[in-house]
């Protein structure tokens, strides 16, 4: 289907007493697109996201997801919501008493996911290869480096097949090789599954490499769309200076 769209957002606010936060977001993302987010530090990009899984709860707006009103949900239909969408935190940890395949079996088992095709362990082994590190299976966290623990984060939100990805500050940590590698496995996620993301990076070079379009958070809304040639070499400095 083309132009399907997998999030809409409308008119969403968020406070934190008298810190107003979210003050009016649109947003829409279709099937396959990859929008990029970024502002300054402490704009509410990971509050946005936070709202779409109602792991924060807005104080008024809209959030459609795959058809269904989030903020109208009980708890089982949440459930169902939240299966469908890979959220990679910031800072994303993994368990660090369980080893790989067991941090990857983890989600399999809580949400008691069913794949007609696939057993469990095909499942991990499947995700691990996507993220090509089906190596470490038996490893545990702490024998990790930085760049392989996102990885192993991002085979964990794959695993239930998710059809949105939420990708918060994916590189932040790693040295630019490592980066660069992140940026390119997002797209080839998108192409092995499908997938719609959202991005928040600080990191220009994830932003120009994995996203198709940008939004700038600015003072609770987002106050520029574009692609990254078209921010970048904007007239405006304002929006320039968020590209250097
Ligand atoms: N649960 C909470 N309770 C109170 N304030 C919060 C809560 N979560 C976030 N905030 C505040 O909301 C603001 C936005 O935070 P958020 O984490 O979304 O910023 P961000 O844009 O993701 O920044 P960064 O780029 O540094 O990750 C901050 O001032 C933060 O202190
Ligand atoms: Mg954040």
């Amino acid at each position: 289907m083309e132009n399907e769209e997998v999030i809409v957002i409308k008119n969403l606010y968020k406070s934190f007493r008298d810190k107003h936060i979210l003050q009016g977001i649109d947003l829409t993302l279709n099937r396959g697109e990859n929008l990029g987010i970024v502002g300054k530090s402490g704009i509410g990009k990971s509050v946005l996201t936070k709202c779409i899984v109602r792991l924060i709860e807005p104080d008024a707006g809209e959030i459609n997801v795959l058809g269904t009103d989030v903020l109208a949900c009980n708890d089982i239909e949440l459930n169902e919501i939240r299966k469908r969408i890979g959220y990679l935190f910031q800072g994303g940890a993994l368990y660090d008493s369980m080893s790989v395949r067991e941090n990857l079996l983890f989600p399999v088992r809580r949400t008691q996911f069913v794949d007609k095709k696939h057993d469990s362990e095909e499942l991990v082994e499947r995700s691990l290869r996507s993220v090509g590190l089906l190596d470490a299976i038996d490893k545990m966290p702490s024998e990790l480096s930085g760049g392989m623990k996102k990885r192993i984060a991002l085979a964990r939100t794959l695993i239930l097949k998710p059809d949105i990805i939420l990708y918060d500050e994916p590189t932040t940590g790693l040295d630019a090789v490592t980066s660069g590698e992140i940026s390119e496995l997002i797209l080839k996620i998108r192409e092995e599954y499908g997938t719609a993301s959202i991005i928040i990076t600080h990191d220009m070079k994830c932003a120009k490499i994995a996203t198709d379009s940008i939004k700038i958070m600015k003072d609770g809304v987002f106050s520029v769309h574009g692609t990254y040639d078209e921010l970048s070499t904007s007239a405006d400095k304002e929006i320039r200076d968020y590209f250097i």
